[in-house]
């Protein structure tokens, strides 16, 4: 299959690009061009249909976004026009070319105050600018383009990239305090895991929104205890801290957790959060034997 992939630069589009290319014809896009990369602001419509009209894909995996989540916050306008407007621009690409759109989203279309894990079918509310802007994009993707797919992980950890995983583990290193939020819940989700989830889920071509995620959900303070445990750095404190007291421009949903129930539907599962951060550890040699 011909499949273009935005965001291919990124921890996720990268990976996807890195998996898929050995079945299927892959171009990848981004803001930077590299050698197997080519240089297209999904912003630009002239740029979009442009690529559009020279690769025919058959498939479109949309993983480009802002994705900073307090620069978003600082600049709502910004996050609106990547990842809305970007994305209108891409599904009507799609619609165009009859291409099937998955487009990735994130837990952070809820508002986090439910108090059991979101299921794909409940009504996002967001209460940020990121999430905001995500939503704009899902519903723009569920307008324009009957063939669509809406993936939403949260929390990824990925090879190569920064992530919170690499972050406590350097501060540690480091010797630095480490204060971490006890009421931030969400699903810390391996991005390998999710690129073989969409990988399967692709061949389905049952369309509809998705939860992707590793199984189980955790605090932010918890996952990061693993994390140093998992290292052999148990005897490193944490202090506990709240959502209110961590200084940030961006609010996240307190319980952003999401449950897998119509992948799950199609026989696909990902492992539980800290199978998945054990195998990425190894992979990273940071695991004690
Ligand atoms: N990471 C997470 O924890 C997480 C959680 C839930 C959902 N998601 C979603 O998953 C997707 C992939 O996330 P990721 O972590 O792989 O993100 P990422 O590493 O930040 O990659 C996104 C890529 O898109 C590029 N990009 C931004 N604006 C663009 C534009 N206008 N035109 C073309 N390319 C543009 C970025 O370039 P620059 O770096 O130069 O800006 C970057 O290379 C995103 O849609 C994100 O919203 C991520």
């Amino acid at each position: 299959m011909r499949i273009l992939i935005t965001g291919a630069n990124g921890r996720l589009g990268g990976q996807l690009v890195q998996q898929l290319q050995h079945q299927h014809t892959i171009t990848g896009i981004d803001l930077e061009a590299t050698d197997s990369v080519l240089a297209v602001n999904i912003t630009d419509k002239g740029a979009v249909d442009q690529v559009f009209d020279h690769v025919q894909p058959e498939m479109v995996l949309h993983c480009a976004a802002l994705t900073n989540v307090d620069y978003c916050a600082e600049n709502p306008d910004a996050a609106l026009n990547s990842n809305a407007f970007g994305t209108q621009l891409i599904a009507l690409a799609c619609q165009r070319h009859e291409a099937t759109l998955l487009y990735v989203s994130t837990n952070e279309v809820f508002d986090g105050s439910a108090k059991q894990p979101y299921l794909e079918y409940d009504r996002p509310q967001p209460a940020n600018a990121y999430g905001y802007s995500k939503w704009v994009g899902e519903q723009v993707v569920r307008d324009l383009v009957a063939k669509h797919y809406i993936v939403r992980p949260s929390w990824l950890f990925a090879h190569g990239g920064h992530n919170f995983v690499q972050t406590i583990l350097r501060l540690a290193a480091a010797g630095k305090s480490l204060r971490v939020v006890t009421n931030e819940i969400a699903c810390p989700t391996y991005n390998n895991d999710l690129v073989t989830a969409i990988e399967q889920l692709i061949a389905t071509e049952c369309y509809g929104i998705y939860h992707l995620v590793n199984e189980g959900a955790t605090s932010r303070y918890a996952f990061a205890r693993q994390v140093l445990d998992l290292a052999g750095d148990s005897d490193v404190a944490l202090e506990p801290i709240s959502l209110a007291e961590y200084g940030r421009a961006s609010r996240p949903p307190e319980y952003g957790a999401l449950r897998n129930m119509a992948a799950a539907r199609l026989g696909i599962t990902l492992r539980p959060w800290q199978e998945a951060l054990t195998a990425f550890m190894a992979v990273e040699g940071l695991l004690v034997s």
